[in-house]
């Protein structure tokens, strides 16, 4: 499935990033802004970044349920995540807005 068409990055892609990143040792939160410098790309209207949280957050579950991540650090990564798509529930950014590219 095309997450972003702008970069063409698919879910796939996503989620081998989130095995990279999510395997470093001081792993970082993976906003999509993060998961898209891992993939040396960058947003260019941001109007993926509600997908690209939903299959962040999809991925992150599948890949702890089967034991490629570490569960304790995707609990304090599903509730980061989590608070990224109350923000974006209750307040709809312009696709153009820096600060869903984060
Ligand atoms: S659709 Fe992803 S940056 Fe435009």
């Amino acid at each position: 499935m095309i997450v972003c068409s702008c970069q063409s990055v698919s879910d796939f892609d996503i989620e081998l990033a989130l095995l990279d990143i999510l395997n470093q040792p001081e792993a970082p939160i993976p906003t999509p802004g993060v998961v898209y410098r891992h993939m040396q790309k960058r947003m260019q209207c941001c109007g993926c970044a509600p997908l690209a949280v939903d299959v962040i957050y999809a991925k992150l579950e599948d890949l702890e349920r089967r034991g490629l991540v570490c569960p304790y650090l995707s609990v304090s990564t599903r509730e980061r995540l989590s608070r990224i798509q109350l923000q974006l529930g209750k307040q709809p950014v312009p696709a153009g807005d820096p600060a869903l590219c984060e």
